[in-house]
């Protein structure tokens, strides 16, 4: 094991450097280092001070999170900070990159912190679904009391230096770029006034505030559990803050650590940490052999309506210029008022200045009905009506007037992208990109490869969704890719149910109970019940194959009873309520419709027994979605259901969870459902493959 951490002697100053590439986490060889140097330090009387510092782009990222799941070998790191913490002479660290988790918790041991200004600081360990367990969880809380400490922790959030110098988190913060000279300089200083040690577990101002105040944590546990909607690690962490208060410091960190141990133990911090490895390992396709992604300066869109303008505006907020291709001039009139309510929006919530909106706006935005304005742009993302005319026929003008090596995307939901390649002279540089509403806020975005796509095009879609922030995810060319695929296999089960005997409400609730932020007929209300009112008529003139059991959602569509949008769909919405409540006259029109079709009902499904199916046909489509080849591995799948569809990110996807629960479980599930309906039940051949041979989704992911 080579030393990742070295050490000099400078002018009196011990610095001490980390140097762990990529992100400097906390590992075996980093403890040890550090636990070295620190002796090192203690002996060394000649030292005035220790300087600890990173090599490379960042401080140190968190503990190594590719260590968790092994044992625990060598020191553990609450033991490296308490001895730096103990050091008899200043300690002074110095952030640059980011200092996230157990790199926090090493600088919070520290006795004075500076902060270079371009950094970043957090404790995100709850989004892997454990809490801070290298003293963090008591360290904070004395230097910013309980309710800040409590609100950083529990939400993960990164700090910027600016903040993290005001809540007292830092001393210092510094305009030098570089780490090592910014923080001798600081040392000096601190040298040169004879600063003493300052020990943060000795620090009690705060936490005697807060000791007066006798319902502070109560009324913080209210707030956390309801944000946490069912994850645990933020409630645990909140535990373990709180025994700030009334534990002494030494036993505080033996609880903290314990708690932190059980948590790397549960079903839920396994499941995060599979969500924070899936999320990078989605870009590893295998158009990265041979492809080189193409530069996008510039980009076109067509149509503005609501994805067109969430698409130009997310690609305006990461700075590319946009411009917008409408039919006419009220379509691009539209278009433009589209994306300046938003901009606004965002000025309002102070998410930017109206420079920068009007930067954005008028300088970087521009709208046009002429197709030739699109001359120049690297890349086009076509978001007109849903229909294959309309779209190759924007296609066909697309290939006239976009220059050589242009890239051309639609957002098509679920359209074949080789039909509309086919009317290119360039089918190579097409490719589906398809966005979800709202396309500026949505994380997800499916790269869907079709059969003549180049390897450039692909990586070129990849590429797009680094610098927009998404998660870009490859997927295949099939009737709804692999989210909408999936989607519509358990939207059709809802219906069934709901026309079997359950109420509508009922399921949602179930959803809702486990862990997804709104159930299905939710969701239907959100988006508008026009959208699936119009996929489901297009799927019927194709020929609907199976029960069709969506009459009691077309019926409310027909009565223009469309959701939010109308004030009434499945729910009711009061003026400007954004939360339902339950329509007793949608539940009658359920009941006629029963009565109408002349259906057998049933008792109505336990959430349980909801849930039990919901969870076994996602994961049968899902299979399906793997064995033809639509999403290269089960952890693309997971990735789409948890960054487009909510499906709860502590349970990691539906792929994931169902080796949890085992898959012989859901075979067996799939096949007592079978008795109701063969063809929609039928077992997808690879989940009884895995079944037979006794292995996991997990043991599919590794051949990437
Ligand atoms: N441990 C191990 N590997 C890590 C890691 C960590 N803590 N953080 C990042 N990596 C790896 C990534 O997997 C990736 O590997 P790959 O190239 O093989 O895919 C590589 O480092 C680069 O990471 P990113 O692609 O994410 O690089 P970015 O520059 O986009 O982001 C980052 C850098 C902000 C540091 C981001 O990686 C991040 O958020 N990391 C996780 C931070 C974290 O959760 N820390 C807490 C850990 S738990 C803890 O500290 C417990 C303690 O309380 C005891
Ligand atoms: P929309 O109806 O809100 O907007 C479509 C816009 O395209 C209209 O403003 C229209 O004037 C314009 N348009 C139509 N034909 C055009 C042409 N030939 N040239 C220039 N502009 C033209 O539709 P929406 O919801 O934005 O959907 C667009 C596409 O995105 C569809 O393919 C849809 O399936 C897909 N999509 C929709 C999602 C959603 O949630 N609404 C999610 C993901 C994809």
């Amino acid at each position: 094991m080579t030393n990742p951490v070295s050490a000099t002697l400078e002018d009196g100053i011990f610095i001490v450097t980390i140097d762990n590439p990529p992100v400097n986490a906390a590992s075996e060889a980093v403890r040890a280092g550090l636990a070295q140097a620190a002796s090192q330090f203690a002996a060394d009387r000649s030292a005035k001070a220790m300087l600890i510092v990173a090599a490379g782009r960042t401080f140190v990222a968190g503990a190594d999170i590719r260590e968790f799941g092994k044992p625990l070998s060598g020191l553990a790191l609450p033991d490296v900070v308490g001895r730096i913490e103990a050091l008899d002479r200043p300690v002074i660290c110095v952030i640059h990159g980011t200092a996230l988790g157990g790199g926090l918790e090493i600088a919070l041991g520290c006795h004075y912190r500076l902060m270079l200004k371009s950094a970043k600081i957090g404790l995100p360990e709850v989004a892997i679904g454990l809490l801070p367990g290298a003293g963090g969880t008591q360290r904070l809380p004395r230097l910013v009391g309980i309710e800040q400490a409590t609100e950083i922790i529990t939400s993960g959030r990164q700090i910027g230096a600016a903040e993290a110098a005001a809540l007292g988190i830092v001393d210092q913060v510094s305009d030098n770029p570089d780490p090592k000279s910014a923080g001798l300089a600081f040392t000096r200083e601190i040298l040169a006034a004879g600063r003493p040690v300052r020990r943060t577990s000795e620090r009690e101002e705060k936490l005697a505030a807060d000791r007066a105040r006798p319902d502070l944590i109560a009324t913080l546990r209210k707030s956390v559990e309801a944000k946490a909607r069912g994850q645990i690690s933020p409630v645990r962490a909140l535990d373990a803050i709180a025994l700030s208060l009334d534990t002494p410091f030494a036993e505080a960190m033996q609880k903290e650590r314990a708690m932190f141990m059980e948590l790397l133990a549960s079903d839920q911090s396994k499941a995060l940490i599979h969500a924070f490895f899936s999320e990078r390992a989605v870009s590893r396709i295998p158009e990265q052999e041979s492809g080189r992604p193409r530069e996008i300066r510039t980009a076109g869109v067509i149509g503005g309506g609501t994805m067109g303008s969430g698409i130009a505006l997310s690609m305006l907020l990461a700075g590319i210029p946009v411009t917008m291709v409408e039919r006419d001039e009220e379509g691009a009139a539209r278009g433009r008022a589209n994306v300046e309510k938003v901009l606004d929006e965002g000025v309002a919530r102070g998410r930017y200045d109206l420079t920068r909106r009007n930067r954005l706006a008028h300088d970087l935005f521009r709208v046009s009905t002429d197709f030739s304005a699109l001359r120049e742009a690297d890349l086009i993302i076509e978001a007109a009506f849903e229909d294959m005319e309309i779209k190759k026929d924007v296609f066909r003008r697309l290939d006239q007037v976009a220059k050589a090596g242009a890239t051309l995307a639609s957002n098509t939901s679920y359209l074949d992208i080789d039909a509309i390649a086919s009317v290119t002279n360039r089918p190579a540089d097409v490719l589906g990109l398809h966005f979800f509403s709202p396309a500026h806020i949505m994380k997800l975005l499916e790269i869907v490869v079709a059969k003549n796509t180049s390897a450039d095009t692909a990586m070129t879609g990849f590429a797009l969704a680094k610098a927009l922030g998404k998660t870009g995810v490859r997927a295949g060319v099939c009737d709804g890719f692999i989210g909408n695929r999936i989607l519509e296999r358990y939207l059709r089960l809802a219906a069934t149910m709901v026309e079997d005997g359950t109420s509508p409400y009922a399921i949602d609730r179930a959803v809702v109970g486990f862990g997804y932020p709104m159930g299905p007929h939710q969701m239907g209300d959100l988006a508008g019940l026009d959208i699936g009112w119009l996929a489901r008529k297009r799927r019927i003139a194709e020929g609907y194959k199976g029960r069709y059991a969506f009459d009691y959602l077309d019926r409310l569509a027909e009565m223009k009873r469309l959701g939010q949008k109308t004030g009434r769909g499945c729910y009711i919405y009061p003026e400007g309520a954004r939360k339902g409540e339950e329509d007793p006259e949608f539940l009658a029109l359920i009941e006629e419709i029963r009565k109408e079709k002349a259906i057998a009902v049933r008792p109505a499904l336990s959430e349980a027994e909801i849930i039990r199916r919901y969870l076994a046909i996602m994961i049968n489509e899902g299979a399906r979605v793997v064995e033809e080849g639509i999403a290269l591995r089960p952890l693309d799948v997971d990735m789409v259901m948890l960054a487009g569809y909510g499906f709860p990110r502590w349970r990691g996807g539906p792929m994931h969870y169902v080796d949890s629960i085992g898959l012989a479980k859901v075979l067996a599930d799939l096949e007592e459902f079978a008795a109701e309906d063969q063809e929609f039940y039928k077992p997808a051949d690879l989940l009884v493959e895995l079944v037979r041979k006794g292995q996991t989704f997990a043991s599919l992911n590794d051949r990437s």
